[in-house]
């Protein structure tokens, strides 16, 4: 979609993106600086393949501080990227022939990650309310079922999953000796009275056999920095980091530093981010809510909202004489017609909907509802 997106661009024609899977601000000054400062005093060397102890430690605070989980700073493990970390746990926890089971909608790279570590992904839907249930997870299991991924604030669907979900999803999970990857890339992105918990937090029982995955893309605004962190059981840890040692070698270091400073510093930016994307928030899904036949549960993290769009399938366009077979064709639409760009469901296994991102202005978000309703209203 966003070659699409840039395709069109190119011919000259202003799109309205709601793409964006990265925030549109601008990262923490004191992480600028320090990136700048630890160029010149020549940092920019590798490190201990796990990271820098003073980085481990900094993260191992503030799970605690944050997330109420205690680790020491030897079961952290800092990645280029929270990405390399899931496909790094996944390549340790997962033996050839197991299973990893994946809440849908989900990420595009967890079924392809799965894969790649000679697992096979098994998607299993979530409910109607886009959270998943303990007895379809039961369902899908068996004895080579190795781990299930789960994230929440979730991309796609912008869903926090509450507290007692979380608890009953890892008490079986511990029970059945499944592992949890817990991907809590958008834990800083909660809205309204949504509280982000931890399913190792929710279940503690988990943090003996589980990875909790993190980073600084969403949270600050550095994408672009490549750095997760992720804290596991000690073996697991270890058995990460040698992986690292053989894959990318040891984390970017200027990001190292300019990641501390960031968390140690920037919780007002941090914060001021969160807010503008709950205003952002609020104008999505009032207008969705205004929009009969779409199907959204509220979102409340990350920054994202999931519409479903089922009730107009097989219906045509008054106005071009097309007719909406798919998810696809929708996003399609709304690009042609009315220059507004989407994200199809069919990337995150879900292909009756699509993907709003709020990682732009007010502005936009308002022109694209408008467009989008007035589109919806031409299909019949
Ligand atoms: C659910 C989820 N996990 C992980 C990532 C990757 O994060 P990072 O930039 O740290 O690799 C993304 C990025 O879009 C994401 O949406």
């Amino acid at each position: 979609m966003s070659a699409r997106v840039k395709d069109l661009q190119a011919q000259g024609i202003a799109i309205l993106d709601l793409t964006a899977g990265e925030p549109d601000f601008s990262p923490p000054k004191c992480a600028e600086e320090a990136a700048i400062k630890a160029i010149h005093e020549g940092r920019g060397r590798y490190t201990a393949a796990a990271g820098t102890m003073e980085l481990r430690k900094a993260v191992a605070t503030q799970i605690e501080r944050e997330l109420g989980m205690v680790y020491d700073p030897k079961q952290i493990v800092i990645t280029n990227g929270a990405k390399i970390g899931i496909a790094q746990a996944l390549m340790v926890l997962v033996e050839s022939g197991d299973n990893v089971l994946i809440p849908t909608p989900c990420w595009t790279s967890y079924p392809e990650m799965v894969k790649l570590a000679e697992g096979e992904p098994r998607l299993v839907e979530c409910d109607s309310d886009l959270l998943p249930r303990v007895a379809d997870l039961e369902a899908a299991r068996d004895e080579r079922t190795a781990a299930l991924l789960l994230n929440s604030p979730c991309n796609p669907t912008g869903m926090v999953f509450p507290k007692a979900l979380l608890r009953e999803i890892g008490e079986w999970a511990v029970a059945n000796g499944v592992r949890v990857i817990s991907d809590e890339i958008y834990s800083t992105l909660t809205y309204g009275d949504a509280k982000h918990v931890s399913p190792l937090h929710a279940a503690p029982e988990l943090q003996k056999t589980s990875v909790w995955i993190g980073g600084m893309s969403k949270a600050y605004a550095m994408t672009g920095w490549r750095m997760g962190f992720l804290a596991a059981p000690l073996d697991i840890a270890k058995a990460i980091s040698k992986v690292q040692s053989q894959l990318s070698g040891s984390p970017n270091s200027i990001s190292m530093l300019a990641s501390l400073a960031a968390i140690e510093h920037a919780d007002a930016d941090r914060d001021a981010m969160c807010n503008a994307f709950e205003r952002r928030c609020k104008i999505v899904v009032s207008a969705l809510s205004k929009m009969p036949g779409v199907d959204c549960p509220n979102p409340s993290g990350a920054f994202y909202a999931f519409a479903g769009v089922k009730s107009f399938l097989g219906k045509t366009c008054s106005e071009t004489g097309r007719t909406v077979h798919s998810g696809d064709d929708l996003v399609e639409l709304l690009l042609e017609a009315d220059h507004v760009a989407t994200v199809a469901g069919s990337a995150f296994a879900a292909p009756d909907a699509l993907r709003i991102s709020f990682a732009t202005s007010e502005k936009v978000l308002q022109e694209s509802m408008k467009r989008i309703a007035a589109r919806l209203a031409k299909l019949s």
